[in-house]
């Protein structure tokens, strides 16, 4: 019989902090002595760190994930009048975010081998906009132009940008890369935030690199857009700019500098802890080969560089209801944001086009039945 002993969690982040402890306390303590609590030199030399790491010239700390989406549709001012076309398979801020700002959500389905946005589907969409005088594309669903997309790296695995970034720019849309579950993931040798307009990345606890709380980065190649973020993040203040003289309206989105200073002692370690999720991923790719019932998600194809925030598998729906016995016979399990729920909520609540949905027998719907188990590094620090 397994005891709570031999449990494995979906994630345990105390090997890690232990293994860690002296140099986060040390960073901790260096900001409070310092007494420079947001925007200082931590956050500053965080973004460098994350603009190297990724490749992207620009990186920009925020508040929160949720919030890099929001600064990063406000920067390329999408509005109301505007379609936000995205994937339904994904956290609730993906569409959340767009919708407060009271752009209309069409979803484009997604492939059912990687549940990443299906660039196929995504063709079909925009064939069938029609364009205006002034040759912008226009959805056929809601009427509204369609301006932008928002990709979803999920579970840590990139979309085919090779071909998404082809699409949008034969049709002048602009890509958010919501990568908030992919630091460290690629594809042909670029780095999840490097693709798009601009990326947005989370710091929440339980993500591969997480902080001690909320917090946020965006990432970009374009400095107008950086220069822009920047401001927009401290209530529209120019960055280095006259203090109080505010040239738009922004908020309050800032990194503090106690994250930024912890999320740096873990930065430096985060490829080896992506490599071992890479290593338990292969050894359950094999161990699920032909298992009837649970069928993992493709193994990454050529040059796609997966760093298993989650490892999932799709269940049907006899193995679902065995796997929700296994949190008392040894291994955690959780479930993913459901593709329905987020349709039928934000089909309620947002300015989502009719029809845009898919249906209950399109790969998307069947998502609901995705089963993660626990991929994270068991090793604190490694070098
Ligand atoms: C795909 C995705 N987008 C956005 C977010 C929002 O990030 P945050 O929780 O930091 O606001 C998350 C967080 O779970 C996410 O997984």
């Amino acid at each position: 019989m397994t005891t709570t002993s031999d449990r494995v969690n979906l994630l345990d982040l105390a090997p890690c902090h232990e293994a860690l402890e002296e140099e986060l306390l040390a960073a901790a303590k260096r900001v409070i002595t310092t007494q420079q609590f947001v925007l200082g030199p931590e956050g500053k030399a965080l973004e460098q760190e994350v603009a190297e790491y990724t490749g992207a010239p620009h990186a920009i700390g925020c508040a929160s994930g949720s919030d890099a989406l929001l600064l990063a549709l406000r920067a390329l001012d999408v509005d109301d009048s505007q379609v936000v076309v995205t994937t339904p398979q994904s956290f609730f801020a993906t569409v959340g975010a767009p919708a407060r700002l009271g752009a209309t959500v069409e979803f484009v389905d997604v492939e059912a081998e990687t549940m990443n946005l299906d660039p196929a589907k995504l063709k079909e969409y925009l064939a069938s906009c029609s364009k205006d005088s002034e040759g912008k594309l226009i959805s056929p669903r809601s009427g509204k132009r369609v301006t932008t997309l928002i990709t979803v790296d999920l579970f840590g695995r990139p979309c085919r940008y090779d071909q998404l970034e082809a699409l949008a720019c034969e049709n002048g849309l602009s890509i958010i890369e919501d990568a908030a579950q992919s630091m460290g993931a690629g594809l042909n040798g670029q780095r999840c935030g490097a693709w798009g307009r601009v990326a947005c990345f989370s710091f929440y606890p339980t993500k591969n690199l997480g902080g001690a709380g909320d917090g946020g980065m965006l990432t970009t190649r374009d400095d107008e857009l950086a220069e822009r973020l920047r401001s927009l993040r401290v209530h529209g203040m120019a960055p280095g700019g006259k203090r109080y003289y505010h040239r738009e309206v922004g908020w309050n989105s800032r990194l503090d500098e106690l994250q930024a200073a912890l999320l740096r002692v873990k930065l430096p370690h985060l490829d080896a802890w992506n490599a071992s999720r890479r290593e338990h991923a292969a050894a359950y790719d094999d161990a699920f080969e032909g298992l009837e019932g649970l069928t993992p998600l493709a193994r990454p194809a050529d040059g796609v560089e997966a760093i298993y925030h989650l490892y999932t598998l799709r269940s049907t729906p006899a193995a679902t209801s065995c796997a929700r016995t296994s949190t008392s016979t040894g291994s955690d399990r959780g479930s993913t944001t459901p593709s329905r729920s987020t349709c039928r909520t934000a089909s309620r609540t947002t300015a989502t086009a009719r029809g845009t949905c898919p249906s209950r027998s399109s790969s998307a719907a069947r998502s609901s039945r995705c089963l993660c188990i626990p991929s994270w590094a068991p090793s604190g620090a490694s070098a």
